[in-house]
């Protein structure tokens, strides 16, 4: 089932809180909405659920119009096809678990056979078909929000829509429940949205990833695309790079470049282009693309510092270099790989110019 978005606003009172989107998604894909919090997420999807209406724009939904303002179309939710699960996973806790799964399936008159089948069936599917008969309230966090989205499956959308489901749980089962989310996705060829704002569970989870700041997409790819090549420095920032610093940037006649921060001596060679224009422009360095020793280095870019922090991660320690330049970089140390360093120890800080990006600070409007 497909869905087109077309020139989507959404303002509360003056407030706009979307702006202009235009996104569609194909037949089977799970897109995720990923963005930090405020920036239009579940405003996005309580448009496409019909829970709120915007102020402009179009909503097709296997070809379907159901929101155009022009025309005065919107279709109220339970005539939309599309299921929801909530971050705050309401499951009712005087009911067993088969109840709850059966409730909406009830209420639309189908014979008793059937609705045991079809609640079985997704019982099995979520992993809880031995938990039929317990109440609803006897369950773990994993397994109520197991309950919650077998509750939207059970009626067949043609759209699943998930907001944060994994938000209340602990990193090792959202890890878990990550991971079969996308399986029974891939198995039902569902198409389905996701929202979240953690940037492991958007790479998990999605086909494509709409990246949301402040009501807009700014960026759209593949998860890979997108780590690989963020339009932004904010968006690198978001996505997790940790060394993000405003540059003087200068192109260097065979493609590369190079940048300089300001009040420090401090230049870093990039084997990538810099696009064009005279905006603000930041230099971008992963952590984990910062190799540390403690032997001296010549390489195109390789600078003298000091442990500040060095803290321990189990495989990797996260260090804070302080180099001669004065400024701070963080860096990521494997110790298998023998980069093992304490504070106050010299080292040398070196990354592959193919590593660095220079990135506009924001993506122009
Ligand atoms: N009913 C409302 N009235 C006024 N402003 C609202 C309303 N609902 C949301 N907003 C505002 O709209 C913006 C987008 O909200 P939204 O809930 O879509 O954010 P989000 O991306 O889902 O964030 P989070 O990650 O925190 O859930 C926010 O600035 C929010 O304060
Ligand atoms: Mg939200």
């Amino acid at each position: 089932m497909k869905i087109s978005i077309q020139n989507l606003q959404l303002k509360y009172g003056d407030f706009v809180a979307i702006e202009n989107l235009n996104l569609d998604i194909g037949d089977g894909e799970a897109l995720v909405l990923l963005g930090q919090s405020g920036c239009g997420k579940t405003s996005t999807m309580r448009c496409l659920a019909g829970l709120e209406e915007p102020s402009a724009g179009r909503i097709i939904i296997d070809d379907v119009v159901v929101f155009d303002s022009e025309r005065g179309i919107n279709l109220p939710p339970n005539k939309r096809n599309v299921g929801m699960v909530f971050q705050s996973y309401a499951v009712w806790p005087h009911m067993t678990v088969f109840q709850n799964v059966a409730y909406s399936l009830n209420l639309q008159k189908l014979s008793k056979n059937e609705v045991k089948e079809r609640v079985t069936e997704v019982l099995t599917m979520v992993g809880l078909e031995k938990f039929a008969d317990r109440g609803a309230s006897l369950l773990s966090g994993g397994q109520m929000q197991r309950v919650a989205l077998a509750r939207s499956l059970v009626m067949r959308p043609s759209v699943l829509m998930l907001d944060e489901p994994l938000s209340n749980l602990d990193a090792r089962l959202r890890d878990r429940l990550r991971v079969e989310l996308r399986e029974i996705q891939l198995r039902l060829g569902l198409t389905c949205v996701y929202v979240t704002h953690d940037q492991h569970e958007a790479f998990a989870l999605a086909d494509r990833i709409a990246l949301l700041q402040g009501g807009k997409i700014v960026q759209i790819g593949g998860p890979r695309e997108m780590y690989e090549t963020p339009a932004s420095a904010s968006i690198a920032h978001f996505l997790g790079v940790s060394n993000v610093m405003d540059c003087e940037a200068v192109a260097g006649g065979d493609g590369s470049s190079s940048a300089t921060v300001a009040g420090h001596d401090f230049t870093v060679h990039s084997s990538q282009r810099i696009p064009s224009g005279t905006r603000q422009m930041k230099v971008c360095m992963r952590a984990e693309d910062l190799q540390i020793s403690a032997q001296p280095k010549t390489a195109a870019n390789a600078w003298k510092g000091k442990v500040m922090v060095a803290g321990f991660q189990g495989n990797d320690v996260r260090y804070a270099v302080e180099l001669d330049s004065g400024l701070e970089l963080d860096a990521l140390g494997t110790i298998k790989r023998g980069e093992q360093h304490d504070v106050g120890d010299s080292v040398w800080v070196t990354i592959e110019p193919g590593q660095v990006q220079i990135l506009p600070a924001e993506v122009l409007a």
